[in-house]
């Protein structure tokens, strides 16, 4: 079991924190990924209201949840409901910052699913908001809590890797063609068989798995980026009706950290790999590969050592989480570990890790790397969206 002190830098501990009896009243938004967390499993928690457009996932978010305060709309459910302290959405990835901003608007905490924003100017409405309510945002960010990204951050700040020269990031997800071609339920539609956000979406657009174990671990921001698209090579395969005006369906980014350090991240959507969130920390003393699903476990490396198995501790089995959610989870462990912070944060009135900071910075660089690709991998300078 891992100890506490291991986890020293980061927020403090469930165990560390005094108990009490307050109860955070919170609405879950989004019934497809958003029924697959622990935030009811949590002491401090009350999981007060759901909702959905679609009826199977209403209903999905009620048996999970056990929650019988069920609304057709996000909308409808806060004209109704004044007695909530915050939403937890996971809608579309663009409707993101218009949930969010509705939400802090009515004076309510946010967690959020991933991308923080879709463009520049998103990113720019997201930080504003935040900072005129001075309400928690917290971006849901699974990376940052898979079981190796939580064993590479405590390396790092302990400095066993030394810094971390180079890094390879990655979220390869295969969606299947034929799904599509063939109007499948699956990822391309939503329940009613409209077409969902997915269709279309640039890769560099959902950048934060990777990222999130950039600037997850070392905290370091994205500089400049160059990113290169690849276009599907089958005509069938290309979607015509493209919202995004997006012609790629892979694309690589060469990026370089305001540090100096670099990073070569890959968002693929169709590669004949398995579905992995993954990353490779070369360091100056060591380095740390995560696991390649059924091909090898992870791997530390010392420098003029011989590799080794890494051991990555079962972070979740120990007094991190409250007693009730020292279990395995989603996303390689990390939805307990979601659910937890966002309602620790707010018993401890402070702010959650992946903070709307952290967020943009992990999600920022992607949408400026995707400019990239458009101008044929154009070395482009990415914003700063840090506090002023
Ligand atoms: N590992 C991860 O972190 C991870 C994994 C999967 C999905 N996600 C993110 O989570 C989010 C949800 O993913 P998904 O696959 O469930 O998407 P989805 O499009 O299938 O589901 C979104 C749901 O939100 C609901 N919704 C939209 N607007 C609403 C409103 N105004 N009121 C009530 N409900 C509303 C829709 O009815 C829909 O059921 C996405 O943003 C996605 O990027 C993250």
């Amino acid at each position: 079991m891992p100890s506490r002190r291991s986890f020293l830098g980061q927020a403090a501990s469930f165990a560390a924190f005094p108990q009490s009896d307050k109860k955070i009243r919170l609405a879950i938004v989004g019934g497809g990924f958003g029924a697959t967390f622990h935030f009811h499993e949590h002491p401090n928690c009350s999981v007060a209201a759901v909702a959905d457009l679609y009826p199977e996932r209403r209903n999905r978010l009620r048996d999970h949840y056990k929650c019988d305060s069920v609304y057709h709309s996000m909308e409808d459910m806060l004209a109704k409901r004044r007695d909530l302290d915050a939403v937890a959405i996971f809608s579309g990835a663009p409707d993101h910052v218009k949930h969010v901003q509705y939400c802090m608007e009515r004076g309510l905490h946010v967690c959020c699913a991933v991308p923080a924003a879709m463009s520049l100017e998103e990113a720019g409405r997201l930080r504003a908001v935040k900072e005129k309510t001075g309400l928690r945002y917290m971006m849901a960010e699974s990376s940052y809590y898979r079981q190796a990204a939580i064993h590479a951050r405590n390396l790092y700040r302990q400095g066993a890797f030394g810094a971390i020269a180079y890094s390879e990031v990655e979220y390869y997800h295969d969606f299947n063609i034929e799904d599509r071609l063939n109007k499948k339920p699956s990822l391309w539609f939503h329940p009613d068989g409209a077409h969902s956000w997915r269709q279309g979406l640039p890769p560099m657009h959902y950048p934060t798995h990777s990222l999130g174990f950039v600037v997850g671990v070392t905290r370091e921001r994205i500089a400049t980026v160059s990113c290169q698209g690849l276009e599907e090579r089958a005509k069938a395969a290309r979607i015509p009706t493209n919202v995004y005006q997006n012609p790629f369906f892979n694309e690589f980014a060469v990026m370089k950290t305001n540090k100096g350090h670099l990073v070569r991240h890959n968002e693929f959507r169709q590669i004949a790999a398995p579905e992995m969130e993954r990353a490779q920390w070369y360091g100056e003393k060591a380095s740390l590969l995560m696991a390649k699903p059924g091909i090898h476990g992870d791997i530390w490396q010392d420098r003029f050592g011989k590799p080794r198995p890494a051991n990555v501790p079962e972070f979740w089995n120990s007094d991190l989480l409250p007693p009730a959610m020292r279990h395995n989870s989603g996303h390689g462990g990390s939805a307990a570990f979601i659910s937890a912070e966002f309602i620790q944060c707010l018993l401890e009135n402070r702010e959650p890790t992946v903070n709307v900071y952290e967020a943009l910075a992990m999600t920022v660089p992607g949408i400026v790397a995707h400019q990239s690709a458009l101008k044929g991998g154009e070395l482009m300078k990415v914003p700063s969206f840090d506090r002023a």
